[in-house]
C-alpha cells in the first residue's frame, strides 16, 4: 500500500512539469512522493482521515495544476535539506492556501447551495481553478 501510493505520486509528478506555467514553475520538484508510511499530522481544513490517494489528487490536480506551481511553492524544505517538510507551516503560501480553501468551501456552501462541500470533490461548483486558471496570482493577470 505504502509503495503503491508513492508510485502514484511519482508518476503524476513526472507527467506534470510540462503542464506547469507561471513563476511557481521554478519550484517544481520531482521527488514529490507523499510519505505514505505515516498519518497526516497537520490537516486543519481537509478531513484528518483523508486517504493518501485523495490528498495526492488535491495537491496535484487542484493545487499544483490549478495554480501552476510546484509543491515547494507552499511547502518549506527541512532545514539544511532539499526535501520538503509537508507538515511544516513555515511558508506563508501554505497559510494563504488554507484561508483560500476555507473561502472556497464557504462560497460553495453559501452561494451555490453545495450541501457538504469538500475540496477536491465534484460537489464544488467554484474551485481553485475557477479563479486561478494555472496562475498563482489571478489578480495580476
Ligand atoms: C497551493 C499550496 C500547496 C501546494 C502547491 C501543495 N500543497 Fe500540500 N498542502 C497544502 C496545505 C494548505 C496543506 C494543509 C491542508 C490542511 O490544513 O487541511 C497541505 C498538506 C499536505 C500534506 C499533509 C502533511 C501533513 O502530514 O499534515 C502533504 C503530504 C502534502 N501537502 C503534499 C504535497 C505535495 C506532494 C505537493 C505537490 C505535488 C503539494 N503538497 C502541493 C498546500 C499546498
Ligand atoms: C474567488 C477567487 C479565488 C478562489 C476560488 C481561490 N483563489 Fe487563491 N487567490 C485569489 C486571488 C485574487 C489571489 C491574489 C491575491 C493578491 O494578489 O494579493 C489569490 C492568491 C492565492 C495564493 C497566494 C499566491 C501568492 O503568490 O502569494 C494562494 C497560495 C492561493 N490563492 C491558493 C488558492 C487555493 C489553494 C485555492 C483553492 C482551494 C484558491 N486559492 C482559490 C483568488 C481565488
Amino acid at each position: 500500500m505504502a509503495g503503491m501510493a508513492t508510485a502514484v505520486v511519482v508518476c503524476a509528478a513526472a507527467a506534470s512539469p510540462g503542464k506547469l506555467r507561471g513563476p511557481g514553475a521554478r519550484n517544481v520538484r520531482l521527488e514529490t512522493a507523499i510519505p505514505a508510511d505515516r498519518e497526516f499530522k497537520n490537516l486543519k481544513v481537509l478531513p484528518k482521515d483523508i486517504s493518501s490517494k485523495m490528498l495526492q489528487q488535491i495537491m496535484i490536480d487542484e493545487f499544483e495544476d490549478g495554480l501552476g506551481v510546484g509543491c515547494g511553492f507552499c511547502h518549506a524544505p527541512f532545514k539544511g535539506s532539499d526535501k520538503l517538510d509537508y507538515v511544516s507551516d513555515a511558508k506563508s503560501e501554505k497559510s494563504i492556501a488554507r484561508s483560500m480553501m476555507r473561502m472556497t468551501l464557504l462560497v460553495n456552501k453559501k452561494y451555490f447551495q453545495a450541501r457538504h462541500p469538500q475540496i477536491g470533490t465534484p460537489a464544488l461548483v467554484v474551485t481553485c481553478t475557477t479563479c486561478h486558471h494555472g496562475q498563482p496570482r489571478p489578480s495580476s493577470e
